[in-house]
């Protein structure tokens, strides 16, 4: 099989390495990739976005499969366009892809599935958002509708700062048209953790529970950052509460999208927020977490290709996972100074000496091979 990865992180540096190890698999290209990628698959200097690009790049090069890292081309409808000429693609289409796209859409098809998450208010109007927070003079979590880079999202302990995210996202449009509608919900607290699934619309498939650790310091402390580090499994996600969360979010979701005529095929990953052992759902993705993915995959024994497959052919049934019990963690290394402003170019050594452990592997993010 010829194989295509879309996206250029540490997720798509996973996937590559695991698509890899399947038999079926004789090629893999990666677009846009990065250093690390490109020593297991051939990297291709197009966007992650540019899905004209990539469709006709999967047409001449006869790509058997394409896998979608980052959640904006699946927003963008990059399945449903590869699908209209034929070409096989793991992901949902535009419409399922509005879970993570619109956090109102997804707050719709949460209550409707009667999932457990926030109360939560809806807006479009600056004014009668104001009135609202002001009212509540509590803390609140106010959202951007769309996708805005893991920006978007605001948990204000106070009421002045709920004003000032509405003021930078209603007024003066920080995050352009995704912060046209804007979500207030009420802040929960408690311990979170990343629930994803592999599912074909009708069954889901649990991957293994992670945690990822936002806050760039040690003890949770200093800005939050894309993830430095994940484990897998969470110890939070107990036995029970797994199979709370199967039973009272995953099915009923997958089932209320497909009775709004939405068959989801493809990961859907729940954000959870667990306090006392009661979850609460804070979001929906619709792709592989970054940096979550490291270390799941590390534990997934089987051929990635096949369960894929059986996600694009609806016979997820037939699959079971096989895992490796071992806990997995992945340490991200960055720049000093990050999340704030960092020093670019920057050499990496070591990698020889890493590459010789059998029970490590580095994946790259935003590398570059000189
Ligand atoms: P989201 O993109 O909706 O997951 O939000 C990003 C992060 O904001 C989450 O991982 C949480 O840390 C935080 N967050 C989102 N919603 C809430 C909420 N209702 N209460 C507290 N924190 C939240
Ligand atoms: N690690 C969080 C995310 O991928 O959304």
């Amino acid at each position: 099989m010829r194989i295509l990865v879309v996206g250029g992180g540490g997720r798509e540096h996973a996937l590559v390495w695991k698509l890899a190890q399947s038999p079926r698999v004789k090629e893999i290209y990666c677009a846009p990739g990065n250093a690390g990628i490109a020593g297991s698959a051939k990297c291709v200097s197009l966007d992650a976005n540019d899905i004209q690009g990539l469709k006709a790049f999967a047409l001449e090069q006869h790509i058997d499969l394409t896998v979608v890292g980052p959640e904006e081309p699946l927003t963008l409808g990059i399945v449903d366009e590869f699908e209209a000429v034929g070409l096989r693609v793991f992901g949902p289409g535009r419409e399922a892809a509005r879970m993570e796209g619109s956090k109102v859409f997804a707050k719709k098809i949460m209550q409707q599935a009667g999932v457990p998450t926030a109360a939560y208010r809806e807006f479009t109007d600056h004014e009668e958002a104001r009135a609202y927070v002001t009212r509540l003079n509590g803390p609140v979590v106010i959202k951007a509708d769309g996708l805005a880079a893991g920006k978007g999202v605001f948990p204000c302990r106070t009421t002045d700062q709920a004003l000032e995210a509405l003021q930078r996202i209603m007024v003066e449009r920080e995050f352009a048209e995704a912060g046209d509608n804007v979500v207030v919900e009420d802040f929960l607290v408690g311990e979170e953790a990343s629930f994803i699934c592999l599912t074909d619309g009708e069954t889901v498939v649990p991957l293994p529970s992670s945690q990822d650790h936002k806050p760039i310091f040690d003890n949770d402390e200093g800005p939050n950052t894309g993830g430095m580090g994940a484990y897998s499994p969470a110890p939070v996600v107990t036995p029970e509460l797994h199979s709370l969360v199967m039973k009272k979010v995953m099915q009923p979701v997958v089932d209320a999208l497909r009775e709004n005529g939405i068959r989801f095929k493809g990961i859907l990953y729940a954000g959870l927020m667990i306090s006392d052992g009661v979850p609460n759902i804070l979001e929906f993705n619709v792709r592989m977490g970054d940096p979550e993915t490291q270390p799941i995959l590390f534990r997934l024994k089987s051929d990635l290709v096949e369960l894929m497959e059986a996600v694009i052919d609806e016979r997820l049934h037939e699959v079971t996972i096989d895992l490796d019990p071992q806990p997995t963690i992945c340490v991200v290394m960055a720049a000093g100074g990050y999340p704030g402003s960092y020093k670019k170019g920057l050499p990496i050594a070591g990698l020889d000496k890493a590459a010789a452990l059998t029970d490590t592997m580095v994946f790259h993010a935003g590398t570059r091979q000189e």
